[in-house]
This record gives structure tokens, C-alpha cells and sequence, in this order.
């Protein structure tokens, strides 16, 4: 297993380009499956998570077509068998999202059920009845979701999210692309992945208003074709690489990125102190080698603060002056990464969903463990901090999210190696 080793005290500064998102991606690719024509998706980051995607689609008998900028060509039509199997759904949960345009194009779809994860429960119960809303037959054996959709196909529906679910309203919003009639989506996830995909839908043909908002309505079409889509960029990488620079003193221009869609990151980090200049496409951190203040945040849905932020922001106030209060209501057990900062002189007290951090001037090296893809994402910010060395194991973590992570941490002057384990 590779680790990272990371020498910290080095203020960051340089530029670097933003990929892109792996949370639009994901999705995207699913939605290609709904297609009777090839789909190129572009600008895809070169990620674990999206050669699992590849993967499974390849099990699945469609041999997807990649050229060398990572742009992937996806011929549906070759599809062989409807099943999404355990061995890869249970090292990406993201898998699930293959559910809805199966069921929606082919009529029927054998998904493994997800289990829990080092986040939370995570079920996918909105998935399931958001399906049966639309008509379909839903059975949960063998740790199997089978599905099967009405003679005629699947019905538009009525739908109300009861929890907001990111890759509950993707699922849903493509199976009823292409169901038939309007389907309403209430109380949907207003996340700029939703909207990205809602484009690239409609890029295929696809009837939807209101993506961005919590209702959505789908008008279903008889048959979605080709398209030619690039993927948005990540807004969490932009926020990761924005904390880095700010937890270190330094200064980062970000390029290829989106501003607009990080306001509730920037305004944090602008009230931990830090100097924040934006173009259309670009971000530009400087710290002016200050040490941050301390900021209180509260998880939420978009366009509230992300929880895929919320352990960088908790590296952040650990080397922050004062204390900050951070509450996490998106999932119930995405505190991992505090016991391992911990373990590098981080004073942070975890009360139930709440993590109250006390600043420490600096934090020191230790061998350390990635848990979760944005815990892992914490330890490094800790360790660009911390005297000395540190060791971080199990960074597949960071690998399924974090484009060349050691190339661009580089090139903004980090002292940071892989070593294969
Ligand atoms: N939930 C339910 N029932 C469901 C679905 C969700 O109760 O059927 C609950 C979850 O347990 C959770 C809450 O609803 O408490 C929100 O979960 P959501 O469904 O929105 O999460 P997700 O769609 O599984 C996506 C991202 C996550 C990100 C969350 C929240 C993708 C592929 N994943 O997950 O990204 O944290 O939304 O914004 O889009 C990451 O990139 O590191 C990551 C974990």
C-alpha cells in the first residue's frame, strides 16, 4: 500500500489547475447509459473512483473508448448483462447510480446494495422508493437491489425527498428522463452536480426544469441520443488546495475552477483571514503569511457549507489562532480524522455531531491513517503544517479523489513523496 511522506513548514504558493469534478463525473457516466447513441464525457479527472466507473461498465459488457485527455466514449447499445456486482459496488457506493437509467432504459437492473461506510449508514432507501414511485417493481435479495419497470415502462411521478440525497435526486432525475410523462422532484438536492448533470441530460436530449432548485421537473422523452459533454470543475479539490495555502501562510491561484459555486468556503476562509481575488475561472488565495483565525461552521446542503469540507476546515482551526465550534449534520460519523490529528498534537474535543477545536501554534509529525477520501484530504493539510515528517498510510483514500495530489502539491512548493508500500 503507498504512503505519503510529507515534510511540513513550507508556506505553499504557485499555481495550479483545477480537474474536474469527480462528483459530476460519476454521475455523468451513469447517465450515459440512458443514451441509444455514443456519449463522449470530457474532462474527466483521472481518479480511482473513475476507472471503477470504467470498470464497471466493462463487466457490464461495454468496452468504454479513452483517449489520451481522459475523454471517454460510451457506446450503450453494446451493453451484455444488467448487473452492477458486489466485488466493485462495495469499493465505490457511487456505483448505485447505475440503478435508475438501467431500470429506465433497459427495463430491468441487478444493483449490489451498498453497505455502511466510514462516514455513516448511508442507506439508499430514496433511491429505492423514488424507483417504486415510478412504477417500478423493487425486491432486495441476496444483498441484491433487483428492479424491474412496468409493462410500458417506467411512469412519471410525484416525488418528495424526505432528507435531501445527492445521488438520490441524480438517480431519480435519470430514470425519469426518459420515463413516461412529468415527474416532479421535491425537497431535490440543489448541489452544482445536479445542475452539471441536468446539462449533460438535456445536452442528450432530455426535458428538465429547475435543476438548482428543490424542485425539479422532468418532462420524459421516448429516446435520449449522443453527446459530446465536458465535466464542471471539482469545487471541493478548489477548496481543498485553498485551505492548504491558507493553513500554511501562503498564496495559490487556482485555474479552471468556478467561484460562483463555492460562496459559503470562500466567505470561511475570507473570515479565517485570508485575501480572496476571483475571475471567471480563477481563484486567488493569499495569506500574506499570517496564521488563521478560527472559524465556527455548520455542515449542510448546497448552498450551505459542504460536509466534503468540513475536515479540511477542522485541520484549518487546529492550527488556527482561537477555537472553533464545527457541526456536522450531513452524516453521523464523519469525525474520523480528528482522532488522528490528535495523534498529532491537535486539541479537539468531538461531542456528538459537534467537534469544538482549540488552535495550537503548530502541530508536530507522527505516522498517521487516511479513513475516508476528505479525511485523508485533512491529514495532509495537518501535515503541510506540522514540524517534521509525516507518515500517511492508506492513501488509496486520497487517490479516488485527488488528481496527482503529490504532483500538485509540488509544484506549490510542498515537501511531499510517495513511497510505495
Ligand atoms: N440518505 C438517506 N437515504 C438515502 C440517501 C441518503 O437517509 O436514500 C442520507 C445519508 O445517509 C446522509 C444524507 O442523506 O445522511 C445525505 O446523503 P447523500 O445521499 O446526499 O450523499 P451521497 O449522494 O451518497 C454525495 C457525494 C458525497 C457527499 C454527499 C453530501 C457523490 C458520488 N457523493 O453522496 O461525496 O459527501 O453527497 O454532499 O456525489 C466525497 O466526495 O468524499 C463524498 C463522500
Amino acid at each position: 500500500m503507498d504512503k505519503l511522506i510529507i515534510t511540513g513548514g513550507v508556506r505553499l504558493n504557485g499555481e495550479i489547475r483545477i480537474s474536474g469534478a469527480k462528483n459530476s463525473a460519476l454521475p455523468i457516466l451513469a447517465a450515459t447509459l440512458l443514451a441509444d447513441a455514443p456519449v463522449t464525457v470530457c474532462n474527466l479527472p483521472h481518479l480511482h473512483d473513475i476507472t471503477t466507473m470504467i470498470e464497471l461498465f466493462g463487466r457490464m459488457g461495454i468496452e468504454p473508448v479513452i483517449d489520451e485527455k481522459l475523454s471517454v466514449e460510451i457506446d450503450p447499445r453494446t451493453i451484455k448483462t444488467l448487473i452492477a456486482p458486489y466485488e466493485l459496488v462495495k469499493t465505490m457506493r457511487a456505483s448505485i447510480l447505475v440503478l435508475g437509467p438501467m431500470v429506465a432504459r433497459f427495463g430491468e437492473a441487478e444493483v449490489a446494495l451498498p453497505g455502511g461506510c466510514a462516514i455513516g449508514s448511508r442507506p439508499v432507501d430514496l433511491h429505492i422508493r423514488g424507483l417504486e414511485a415510478m412504477g417500478a417493481q423493487i425486491d432486495v435479495e441476496g444483498g441484491y437491489i433487483k428492479a424491474k419497470a412496468p409493462e410500458g415502462g417506467l411512469r412519471g411521478a410525484h416525488f418528495f425527498f424526505d432528507t435531501v440525497s445527492v445521488t438520490g435526486t441524480e438517480n431519480i432525475m435519470m430514470a425519469a428522463s426518459l420515463a413516461n410523462g412529468r415527474s416532479v422532484l421535491e425537497n431535490a438536492a440543489r448541489e452544482p452536480e445536479v445542475v452539471d448533470l441536468a446539462n449533460c441530460l438535456i445536452a442528450m436530449g432530455a426535458q428538465i426544469q429547475g435543476a438548482g432548485t428543490d424542485t425539479i421537473i422532468i418532462d420524459g422523452v421516448k429516446r435520449l441520443g449522443g453527446a459530446r459533454y465536458n465535466v464542471m470543475p471539482d469545487r471541493i479539490e478548489t477548496g481543498t488546495y485553498l485551505v492548504a495555502a491558507a493553513a500554511t501562510g501562503g498564496r495559490v491561484k487556482l485555474k479552471d475552477t468556478d467561484p460562483s459555486i463555492l460562496e459559503a468556503v470562500l466567505s470561511k476562509l475570507q473570515e479565517a483571514g485570508a485575501e480572496i481575488t476571483t475571475g471567471p475561472d480563477w481563484i486567488e488565495l493569499d495569506m500574506k503569511g499570517k496564521r488563521p483565525k478560527a472559524v465556527n461552521l455548520r455542515t449542510a446542503p448546497y448552498p450551505a457549507f459542504p460536509t466534503d469540507m468540513q475536515a479540511q476546515f477542522i485541520a484549518l482551526n487546529a492550527i488556527a489562532e482561537g477555537t472553533g465550534t464545527v457541526i456536522e449534520t450531513v452524516f453521523e460519523n464523519r469525525f474520523m480524522h480528528v482522532y488522528e490529528m490528535t495523534r498529532m498534537g491537535a486539541l479537539i474535543q468531538v461531542e456528538g455531531n459537534t467537534a469544538i477545536v482549540t488552535g495550537t501554534q503548530a502541530l508536530k509529525g507522527a505516522p498517521v491513517m487516511a479513513t475516508d477520501l476528505r479525511a485523508s484530504a485533512s491529514l495532509v493539510i495537518s501535515a503541510l503544517v506540522a514540524d517534521g515528517d509525516t507518515l500517511i498510510d492508506r492513501i488509496y483514500h486520497i487517490d479516488r479523489g485527488y488528481e496527482c495530489i503529490e504532483e500538485k502539491l509540488q509544484l506549490l512548493g510542498a515537501k511531499i513523496r510517495r513511497v510505495p508500500g
